[in-house]
Protein backbone atom coordinates (compact mmCIF):
# COMPACT_ATOMS: atom_id res chain seq x y z
CA UNK A 1 0.00 0.00 0.00
CA UNK A 2 1.47 3.62 -0.72
CA UNK A 3 1.85 5.87 1.55
CA UNK A 4 -1.72 7.98 2.01
CA UNK A 5 -0.46 9.97 4.93
CA UNK A 6 -1.16 13.37 4.70
CA UNK A 7 -0.48 17.17 6.93
CA UNK A 8 -3.70 18.67 7.06
CA UNK A 9 -3.74 22.83 9.20
CA UNK A 10 -1.08 20.89 11.18
CA UNK A 11 -2.92 17.65 11.92
CA UNK A 12 -1.52 14.65 10.71
CA UNK A 13 -4.00 12.85 8.67
CA UNK A 14 -3.97 8.41 7.52
CA UNK A 15 -5.07 9.72 4.42
CA UNK A 16 -6.50 13.14 2.82
CA UNK A 17 -10.65 11.76 2.61
CA UNK A 18 -12.18 14.13 5.02
CA UNK A 19 -16.09 13.04 5.55
CA UNK A 20 -17.32 16.87 5.21
CA UNK A 21 -19.70 19.14 7.90
CA UNK A 22 -23.45 17.44 7.09
CA UNK A 23 -25.59 14.92 8.92
CA UNK A 24 -23.84 12.24 8.22
CA UNK A 25 -21.52 13.47 10.99
CA UNK A 26 -23.95 14.23 13.71
CA UNK A 27 -23.41 11.24 16.39
CA UNK A 28 -20.89 9.55 17.78
CA UNK A 29 -21.98 6.56 16.58
CA UNK A 30 -22.00 7.68 13.16
CA UNK A 31 -18.41 9.22 13.47
CA UNK A 32 -16.81 6.16 15.21
CA UNK A 33 -18.12 3.97 11.54
CA UNK A 34 -16.72 6.53 9.17
CA UNK A 35 -13.47 6.21 11.57
CA UNK A 36 -14.01 1.96 11.05
CA UNK A 37 -13.91 2.31 7.44
CA UNK A 38 -10.67 4.05 7.15
CA UNK A 39 -11.46 8.11 6.93
CA UNK A 40 -8.48 10.00 7.66
CA UNK A 41 -10.54 13.19 9.07
CA UNK A 42 -14.56 13.93 10.39
CA UNK A 43 -15.97 17.79 9.86
CA UNK A 44 -18.76 17.70 12.37
CA UNK A 45 -22.22 19.47 11.34
CA UNK A 46 -22.08 23.10 12.11
CA UNK A 47 -23.43 24.97 14.84
CA UNK A 48 -25.38 27.87 13.44
CA UNK A 49 -25.08 31.52 14.82
CA UNK A 50 -28.69 31.86 13.38
CA UNK A 51 -30.42 28.44 14.55
CA UNK A 52 -29.53 29.73 18.30
CA UNK A 53 -31.44 32.96 17.42
CA UNK A 54 -34.02 31.73 15.60
CA UNK A 55 -34.46 28.86 18.15
CA UNK A 56 -34.28 31.34 21.21
CA UNK A 57 -37.42 33.65 19.44
CA UNK A 58 -39.87 30.47 18.92
CA UNK A 59 -39.57 29.73 22.57
CA UNK A 60 -40.08 33.48 23.11
CA UNK A 61 -43.11 32.92 20.89
CA UNK A 62 -44.76 30.02 22.47
CA UNK A 63 -44.11 31.29 26.03
CA UNK A 64 -45.29 34.51 25.41
CA UNK A 65 -42.58 35.93 26.96
CA UNK A 66 -41.91 39.76 25.82
CA UNK A 67 -38.95 40.64 28.76
CA UNK A 68 -36.51 38.16 30.52
CA UNK A 69 -35.87 37.59 26.17
CA UNK A 70 -31.68 37.63 27.10
CA UNK A 71 -32.85 34.80 29.88
CA UNK A 72 -34.34 32.83 26.72
CA UNK A 73 -31.20 33.29 24.72
CA UNK A 74 -28.68 32.46 27.19
CA UNK A 75 -31.08 29.15 27.91
CA UNK A 76 -31.18 27.76 24.35
CA UNK A 77 -27.61 28.86 23.58
CA UNK A 78 -26.20 27.00 26.52
CA UNK A 79 -28.33 24.14 25.75
CA UNK A 80 -27.21 24.21 22.10
CA UNK A 81 -23.90 24.29 23.08
CA UNK A 82 -23.99 21.50 25.61
CA UNK A 83 -25.25 19.26 23.03
CA UNK A 84 -22.58 20.65 20.80
CA UNK A 85 -19.73 19.75 23.09
CA UNK A 86 -21.58 16.56 24.21
CA UNK A 87 -21.28 15.44 20.25
CA UNK A 88 -17.34 16.57 20.30
CA UNK A 89 -16.79 14.55 23.90
CA UNK A 90 -18.12 11.20 22.15
CA UNK A 91 -16.93 11.39 18.88
CA UNK A 92 -13.35 12.09 20.57
CA UNK A 93 -14.01 8.80 22.46
CA UNK A 94 -15.26 6.91 20.13
CA UNK A 95 -12.80 7.31 17.11
CA UNK A 96 -9.00 7.38 16.80
CA UNK A 97 -9.02 9.94 13.55
CA UNK A 98 -9.34 13.92 13.81
CA UNK A 99 -12.68 15.59 14.86
CA UNK A 100 -13.03 18.88 13.37
CA UNK A 101 -15.61 21.07 14.94
CA UNK A 102 -17.54 23.86 12.82
CA UNK A 103 -19.03 26.87 12.81
CA UNK A 104 -21.43 28.34 10.97
CA UNK A 105 -21.12 32.21 10.84
CA UNK A 106 -21.78 35.07 9.41
CA UNK A 107 -20.32 37.95 11.93
CA UNK A 108 -17.49 38.17 14.34
CA UNK A 109 -19.99 38.93 17.07
CA UNK A 110 -21.56 36.95 20.12
CA UNK A 111 -20.28 33.21 18.93
CA UNK A 112 -17.07 33.95 19.05
CA UNK A 113 -17.21 32.89 23.05
CA UNK A 114 -18.35 29.37 21.80
CA UNK A 115 -14.98 28.73 20.06
CA UNK A 116 -13.17 28.29 23.71
CA UNK A 117 -15.36 25.64 24.90
CA UNK A 118 -15.48 23.73 21.77
CA UNK A 119 -11.80 23.81 21.93
CA UNK A 120 -11.68 22.57 25.60
CA UNK A 121 -14.31 19.59 24.91
CA UNK A 122 -11.51 18.52 22.91
CA UNK A 123 -11.91 19.25 19.24
CA UNK A 124 -8.29 18.91 17.27
CA UNK A 125 -9.55 22.06 14.64
CA UNK A 126 -12.04 24.33 14.35
CA UNK A 127 -13.60 25.03 10.65
CA UNK A 128 -15.64 27.93 9.99
CA UNK A 129 -18.18 28.45 7.25
CA UNK A 130 -18.74 31.93 6.91
CA UNK A 131 -21.27 33.22 5.15
CA UNK A 132 -20.29 36.39 3.71
CA UNK A 133 -22.67 37.21 0.77
CA UNK A 134 -23.45 40.60 -0.08
CA UNK A 135 -26.11 41.94 -2.20
CA UNK A 136 -26.81 45.45 -1.35
CA UNK A 137 -25.85 47.67 -4.19
CA UNK A 138 -24.37 50.10 -1.47
CA UNK A 139 -22.59 47.92 -0.21
CA UNK A 140 -18.32 48.13 -1.70
CA UNK A 141 -17.60 44.09 -2.60
CA UNK A 142 -14.75 44.37 -0.29
CA UNK A 143 -16.65 44.22 2.67
CA UNK A 144 -17.20 40.96 2.58
CA UNK A 145 -13.44 39.88 2.15
CA UNK A 146 -13.31 42.39 5.19
CA UNK A 147 -15.40 40.26 7.03
CA UNK A 148 -14.11 36.74 6.82
CA UNK A 149 -10.40 38.69 7.63
CA UNK A 150 -12.01 40.35 10.95
CA UNK A 151 -13.76 37.03 11.70
CA UNK A 152 -10.38 34.69 11.49
CA UNK A 153 -8.72 37.40 13.80
CA UNK A 154 -10.54 37.33 16.70
CA UNK A 155 -11.04 33.62 16.60
CA UNK A 156 -7.25 33.08 16.48
CA UNK A 157 -7.09 35.25 19.61
CA UNK A 158 -9.54 33.20 21.02
CA UNK A 159 -8.06 29.78 20.30
CA UNK A 160 -4.85 27.42 19.83
CA UNK A 161 -5.96 24.80 17.83
CA UNK A 162 -5.58 25.43 13.82
CA UNK A 163 -8.82 26.98 12.45
CA UNK A 164 -9.31 26.58 9.00
CA UNK A 165 -11.75 28.55 7.11
CA UNK A 166 -14.50 27.58 4.75
CA UNK A 167 -14.78 29.65 1.79
CA UNK A 168 -17.18 30.42 -1.15
CA UNK A 169 -16.76 30.61 -4.33
CA UNK A 170 -18.44 33.99 -4.91
CA UNK A 171 -14.69 36.37 -5.02
CA UNK A 172 -13.22 37.43 -7.80
CA UNK A 173 -9.49 37.07 -6.45
CA UNK A 174 -9.69 33.75 -4.31
CA UNK A 175 -5.86 33.62 -4.33
CA UNK A 176 -5.85 36.87 -2.62
CA UNK A 177 -8.16 36.05 -0.25
CA UNK A 178 -6.55 32.52 0.98
CA UNK A 179 -3.39 35.05 1.09
CA UNK A 180 -5.07 37.37 3.43
CA UNK A 181 -6.03 34.51 5.74
CA UNK A 182 -3.09 32.78 5.65
CA UNK A 183 -1.39 36.03 7.00
CA UNK A 184 -3.97 36.23 10.20
CA UNK A 185 -3.04 32.83 10.61
CA UNK A 186 -5.87 30.58 8.84
CA UNK A 187 -4.20 27.07 9.12
CA UNK A 188 -5.95 26.16 6.41
CA UNK A 189 -8.89 27.24 3.60
CA UNK A 190 -11.31 24.62 2.33
CA UNK A 191 -12.44 25.27 -1.63
CA UNK A 192 -15.44 25.80 -1.24
CA UNK A 193 -18.28 25.74 0.46
CA UNK A 194 -22.01 25.50 -1.06
CA UNK A 195 -24.53 28.14 -1.57
CA UNK A 196 -28.04 27.02 -0.60
CA UNK A 197 -29.11 25.52 -4.21
CA UNK A 198 -32.18 28.71 -5.48
CA UNK A 199 -34.67 27.34 -7.67
CA UNK A 200 -38.75 28.42 -8.55
CA UNK A 201 -41.67 26.12 -8.49
CA UNK A 202 -43.87 27.56 -11.63
CA UNK A 203 -46.93 25.32 -10.22
CA UNK A 204 -46.81 27.09 -7.07
CA UNK A 205 -45.70 30.14 -7.79
CA UNK A 206 -43.15 30.36 -4.94
CA UNK A 207 -39.05 29.92 -4.03
CA UNK A 208 -37.86 26.71 -3.83
CA UNK A 209 -35.11 24.52 -3.44
CA UNK A 210 -33.01 22.80 -6.01
CA UNK A 211 -30.84 19.57 -5.61
CA UNK A 212 -29.19 19.51 -1.84
CA UNK A 213 -26.61 17.26 -3.24
CA UNK A 214 -23.69 18.25 -5.86
CA UNK A 215 -22.99 16.51 -9.20
CA UNK A 216 -19.66 15.66 -10.68
CA UNK A 217 -19.27 18.50 -12.60
CA UNK A 218 -19.34 20.63 -10.10
CA UNK A 219 -15.67 19.30 -9.32
CA UNK A 220 -14.80 22.11 -12.18
CA UNK A 221 -14.44 25.18 -10.09
CA UNK A 222 -12.73 23.58 -7.13
CA UNK A 223 -9.92 22.17 -9.66
CA UNK A 224 -9.50 25.54 -11.08
CA UNK A 225 -9.15 27.12 -8.09
CA UNK A 226 -7.14 25.01 -5.82
CA UNK A 227 -4.86 25.14 -8.91
CA UNK A 228 -4.59 28.75 -8.99
CA UNK A 229 -4.28 29.01 -5.25
CA UNK A 230 -1.85 26.66 -4.37
CA UNK A 231 1.12 27.52 -5.84
CA UNK A 232 0.86 30.78 -5.84
CA UNK A 233 0.04 30.79 -2.28
CA UNK A 234 2.24 28.33 0.03
CA UNK A 235 2.36 27.82 3.06
CA UNK A 236 -1.17 27.08 3.44
CA UNK A 237 -3.41 23.94 2.76
CA UNK A 238 -6.12 23.73 0.90
CA UNK A 239 -9.08 21.21 1.39
CA UNK A 240 -10.84 20.46 -1.30
CA UNK A 241 -15.19 20.40 -1.26
CA UNK A 242 -17.67 20.35 -3.98
CA UNK A 243 -18.09 17.82 -6.50
CA UNK A 244 -16.02 15.25 -5.29
CA UNK A 245 -17.92 11.80 -6.36
CA UNK A 246 -15.15 9.31 -7.46
CA UNK A 247 -11.54 8.49 -6.54
CA UNK A 248 -10.60 10.00 -9.75
CA UNK A 249 -11.58 13.47 -8.60
CA UNK A 250 -9.49 12.56 -5.48
CA UNK A 251 -6.51 12.02 -7.48
CA UNK A 252 -7.36 15.06 -9.18
CA UNK A 253 -7.48 17.12 -6.25
CA UNK A 254 -4.58 16.57 -4.59
CA UNK A 255 -2.84 16.66 -8.31
CA UNK A 256 -3.44 20.64 -8.60
CA UNK A 257 -2.38 21.03 -4.68
CA UNK A 258 -4.95 19.80 -1.78
CA UNK A 259 -3.93 18.38 0.66
CA UNK A 260 -6.98 16.81 2.02
CA UNK A 261 -10.57 15.99 0.50
CA UNK A 262 -13.70 16.86 1.76
CA UNK A 263 -16.58 14.56 1.12
CA UNK A 264 -20.02 14.50 1.41
CA UNK A 265 -23.02 14.23 -1.74
CA UNK A 266 -20.69 11.05 -3.06
CA UNK A 267 -21.42 9.23 0.80
CA UNK A 268 -25.17 9.31 0.29
CA UNK A 269 -27.50 7.52 0.24
CA UNK A 270 -25.79 4.41 1.06
CA UNK A 271 -23.09 4.02 -0.57
CA UNK A 272 -20.44 5.70 1.48
CA UNK A 273 -19.27 2.81 3.70
CA UNK A 274 -18.40 1.11 0.44
CA UNK A 275 -16.96 4.37 -1.09
CA UNK A 276 -14.08 5.22 1.37
CA UNK A 277 -12.09 1.74 1.41
CA UNK A 278 -12.88 1.31 -2.28
CA UNK A 279 -11.57 4.78 -2.77
CA UNK A 280 -8.39 4.18 -1.03
CA UNK A 281 -7.58 1.15 -3.05
CA UNK A 282 -8.09 2.41 -6.14
CA UNK A 283 -6.31 5.37 -5.27
CA UNK A 284 -3.22 2.95 -3.99
CA UNK A 285 -3.29 1.14 -7.08
CA UNK A 286 -3.40 3.99 -9.35
CA UNK A 287 -0.36 5.43 -7.22
CA UNK A 288 1.84 1.94 -7.19
CA UNK A 289 1.34 2.27 -11.35
CA UNK A 290 2.32 5.74 -11.53
CA UNK A 291 5.17 5.09 -8.86
CA UNK A 292 4.30 7.67 -6.59
CA UNK A 293 5.65 6.22 -3.70
CA UNK A 294 3.41 9.04 -0.94
CA UNK A 295 0.92 11.57 -1.22
CA UNK A 296 3.34 14.41 -0.97
CA UNK A 297 5.21 13.12 -3.87
CA UNK A 298 1.94 13.83 -6.13
CA UNK A 299 0.64 17.09 -4.71
CA UNK A 300 0.29 20.33 -6.31
CA UNK A 301 2.20 18.44 -9.40
CA UNK A 302 -0.60 20.01 -12.23
CA UNK A 303 0.11 23.71 -11.31
CA UNK A 304 -0.15 27.12 -13.26
CA UNK A 305 3.28 28.83 -12.81
CA UNK A 306 3.32 32.03 -10.96
CA UNK A 307 4.35 34.23 -14.32
CA UNK A 308 1.43 32.66 -16.76
CA UNK A 309 -1.22 35.28 -17.38
CA UNK A 310 -4.12 33.71 -16.02
CA UNK A 311 -6.67 36.09 -17.35
CA UNK A 312 -5.10 35.44 -21.35
CA UNK A 313 -4.86 31.69 -19.87
CA UNK A 314 -8.32 31.12 -19.59
CA UNK A 315 -9.16 32.85 -22.50
CA UNK A 316 -6.79 30.78 -24.61
CA UNK A 317 -8.71 28.06 -23.04
CA UNK A 318 -12.08 29.24 -24.09
CA UNK A 319 -11.05 30.05 -27.59
CA UNK A 320 -9.28 26.41 -28.06
CA UNK A 321 -12.43 24.52 -26.49
CA UNK A 322 -15.56 26.82 -27.42
CA UNK A 323 -14.87 27.80 -30.97
CA UNK A 324 -14.10 24.22 -31.89
CA UNK A 325 -17.02 22.41 -30.59
CA UNK A 326 -19.90 21.89 -33.45
C1 LIG B 1 -27.42 17.36 3.98
C2 LIG B 1 -26.24 18.29 4.04
C3 LIG B 1 -25.95 18.99 5.21
C4 LIG B 1 -24.88 19.89 5.26
N1 LIG B 1 -24.59 20.55 6.41
C5 LIG B 1 -23.51 21.38 6.46
C6 LIG B 1 -23.15 22.04 7.66
O1 LIG B 1 -23.77 21.90 8.71
N2 LIG B 1 -22.07 22.87 7.63
C7 LIG B 1 -21.31 23.06 6.50
O2 LIG B 1 -20.32 23.78 6.54
N3 LIG B 1 -21.63 22.44 5.35
C8 LIG B 1 -22.70 21.62 5.31
N4 LIG B 1 -23.02 20.97 4.14
C9 LIG B 1 -22.21 21.24 2.95
C10 LIG B 1 -21.13 20.17 2.80
O3 LIG B 1 -20.24 20.15 3.89
C11 LIG B 1 -20.32 20.39 1.51
O4 LIG B 1 -19.67 21.63 1.58
C12 LIG B 1 -21.20 20.38 0.27
O5 LIG B 1 -22.15 19.33 0.31
C13 LIG B 1 -20.34 20.20 -0.99
O6 LIG B 1 -19.60 19.00 -0.93
P1 LIG B 1 -20.05 17.70 -1.76
O7 LIG B 1 -19.99 18.06 -3.19
O8 LIG B 1 -19.06 16.63 -1.38
O9 LIG B 1 -21.42 17.36 -1.32
C14 LIG B 1 -24.08 20.08 4.09
C15 LIG B 1 -24.38 19.36 2.93
C16 LIG B 1 -25.43 18.48 2.88
C17 LIG B 1 -25.71 17.74 1.61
Amino acid sequence: MSDLTTCYAGLKLRNPLIVGSSVLTDSAEKNAAWDEVGCGAIVLPSLFEEQIELESKRIMKKEKIGDGSQLVWNFVKSTRIMNYLDLIRGSKNSCSIPIIASIHCYSDGGWIEFAAQIESAGADALELNISAIEANPEVDPMESAVRYISIVQKIKSVVGIPVIVKASKLFNNIPWLVNRLKQEGADAVVLFNKLYPADIDIDLMKATSGPILSHPEDVSDTLRWICLTASRVPGVDLAASTGVHSWQDVVKCILVGASAVQIVSALYPENGKEFVPDTLSRISEWMKSKDFISIDRMKGLFHIDKQVDVALFERAQFMKYFTNFH
